[in-house]
């Protein structure tokens, strides 16, 4: 027999399977524009195109896990996932039970330009979809002034809100309420918040940071505007997301330091303390989907004559358990968090190592730190590549004796010495063949003149 999650069949025998979808009202896909009907927005369509608020259904790894939970909930979940990856084909009704190539394309389209600017505010209490939806055709967002030929158009304060993204990137557990994604209460109770810097500053400026104002136009034919924002939605998803655009903001998100002394004889105990810092998110590193997500730092201790002395891997990342405390376990059998080591924003995590030092020379210690959306193993079994991102890395060096140090560092150096009249060189060469062109060209002209 199938096992059947315990703490969502509980929910499901209390409330039904219909209680579930929470709170989405019907609505119509036929209310909704498709993005093709945007064209007058060209630079903001290009920019929400390969985001993964475009591809938040048909998304390999996502589809991977709604089987999963599909499989393990005997299809009771499905509806709560597609409420929030496909809200417009859910409002309609379409899904469950169609398949994404036969769905109206503004479905299909997830979470789409025409659903957002028809969104109006929060329906009860922040997350799980919690979205208040007008589709009366008028089109929100910042501006007071915006005059459109094809629609109507409104000032939304509620546009530049936190909530606004709030409504769902907050995740409860829809069975026992446990919260399953926070990155929204993560940002709430985290000094951005009380800065005033909201998601829509990071994520729908050009970044990474808050690159505000971005001075441009809304519409082709609008007037220039002092701020536009970006339809990025940028995050860490190199592998399926704007790779370009997530490698920065996954290199502008931490620092790596490394502590150790500089001198220790053979033989003896090297102590390393790295330090993470998150610099640049305005939430935990990682956040969201944080035991799927994996950061790791590894720490690596070379010799001069190639031996490894250290190489250790540390990951950062929540740890889900179920009602009988095993761990770790799938979101749908989660009850609690076992472990939760990720690092809030503006904040650190120091770490030690140690390994006996070696040789007779010099040792090269270095942390690096890796960010995936998904293990190999989930990404094989969803049959997509997933990279691995560097998001920062420190390097340190520590001698067997002082005379071992400044031996490195007169050949250290050499080599720049080296390196520096390499480059005079270079120089005297370049100065040298622009004379001669600029003379062949004088005496041309020299010549041509007669
Ligand atoms: C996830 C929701 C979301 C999606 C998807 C989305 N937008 Fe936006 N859009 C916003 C928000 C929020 C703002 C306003 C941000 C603010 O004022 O702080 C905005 C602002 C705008 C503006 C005002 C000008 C500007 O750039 O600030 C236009 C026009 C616009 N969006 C068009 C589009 C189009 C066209 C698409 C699809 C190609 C799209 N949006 C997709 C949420 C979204
Ligand atoms: C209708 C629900 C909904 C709303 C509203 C929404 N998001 Fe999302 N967002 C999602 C879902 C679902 C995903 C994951 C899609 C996937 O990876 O399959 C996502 C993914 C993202 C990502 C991650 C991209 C990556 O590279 O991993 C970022 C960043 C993001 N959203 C930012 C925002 C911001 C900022 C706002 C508010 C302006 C917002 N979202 C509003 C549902 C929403
Ligand atoms: C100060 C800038 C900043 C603010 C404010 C901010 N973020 Fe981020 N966000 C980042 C950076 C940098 C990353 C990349 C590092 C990472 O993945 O955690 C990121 C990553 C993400 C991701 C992808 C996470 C992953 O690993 O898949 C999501 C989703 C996201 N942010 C949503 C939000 C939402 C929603 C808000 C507001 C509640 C918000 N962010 C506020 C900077 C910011
Ligand atoms: C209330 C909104 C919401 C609901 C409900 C929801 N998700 Fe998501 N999902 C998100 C957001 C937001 C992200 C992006 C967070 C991040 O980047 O870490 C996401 C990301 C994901 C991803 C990662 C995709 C990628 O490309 O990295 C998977 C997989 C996923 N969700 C599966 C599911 C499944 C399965 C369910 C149902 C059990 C579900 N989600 C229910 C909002 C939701």
């Amino acid at each position: 027999m199938r096992r059947v999650a315990p703490a969502f069949l509980v929910f499901v025998l209390t409330f039904g399977i219909a209680g579930v979808v929470l709170g989405l009202p019907e609505i119509p896909s036929s209310s909704f524009q498709s993005s093709d009907g945007c064209g007058c927005h060209a630079a903001l369509l290009e920019q929400w195109r390969p985001s993964m608020h475009a591809k938040a259904l048909s998304d390999p790894l996502y589809r991977y896990k709604l089987g999963e939970a599909n499989e393990a909930t005997d299809g009771a979940l499905g509806p709560f996932c597609e409420g929030c990856h496909g809200p417009v084909a859910v409002m309609a009704g379409e899904l469950p039970g169609t398949e994404i190539a036969d769905l109206p394309d503004v479905s299909a389209e997830a979470i789409t330009c025409d659903f957002c600017h028809q969104v109006t505010g929060t329906d009860g209490p922040l997350g799980n979809t919690s979205v208040l939806v007008d589709a009366d055709g008028t089109k929100r967002a910042q501006f007071d002034d915006a005059v459109s030929p094809v629609h109507e158009t409104e000032f939304s304060a509620f546009h530049q809100s936190a909530e606004f993204c709030g409504n769902c990137h907050n995740v409860d557990h829809p069975g026992n309420g446990m919260h399953l994604e926070m990155t929204y209460t993560e940002w709430k109770e985290g000094p951005y918040a009380e800065q005033g810097i909201v998601c829509q500053d990071c994520h729908m400026t050009p970044g990474p940071g808050v690159t505000k104002p971005n001075a441009g136009k809304a519409a082709g034919t609008g007037p220039d505007r002092e701020h536009i924002y970006t339809m990025t939605f940028a995050g860490g998803n190199v592998g399926l997301g704007d790779a370009d655009l997530a490698q920065e903001r996954l290199e502008a998100a931490a620092t790596v330091e490394l502590a150790m002394p500089e001198i220790v004889a053979s033989g003896q105990t090297v102590d390393v303390t790295t330090t993470i810092t998150n610099v640049g998110a305005g939430h935990y590193i990682p956040t969201g989907l944080t035991e799927v997500r994996q950061m790791w730092l590894e720490v690596v201790a070379t010799a001069d004559n190639g031996d490894e002395l250290l190489r250790e891997r540390r990951d950062f990342g929540t740890v889900l358990k179920d009602a009988e405390g095993k761990y770790p376990v799938d979101l749908w059998d989660a009850a609690g968090i076992q472990s939760d080591d990720r690092i809030p924003p503006q904040e650190s995590t120091t770490n030690e190592y140690s390994f006996a030092m070696a040789g007779d020379g010099g040792v090269t210690v270095s942390a690096t730190l890796y960010y995936r959306s998904a293990s190999e193993e989930m990404a094989e079994k969803a049959g997509v590549e997933i990279p691995t991102t560097t998001m920062a890395s420190a390097e340190a060096l520590v001698f067997v004796s002082e005379e071992e140090q400044a031996a490195a560092r007169v050949a250290s150096d050499d080599d720049d010495d080296a390196e520096a009249v390499g480059l005079e060189v270079w120089v005297i060469a370049l100065i040298f063949v622009v004379l001669v062109v600029a003379g062949v060209q004088f005496v041309r002209r020299a010549r041509k003149r007669r």
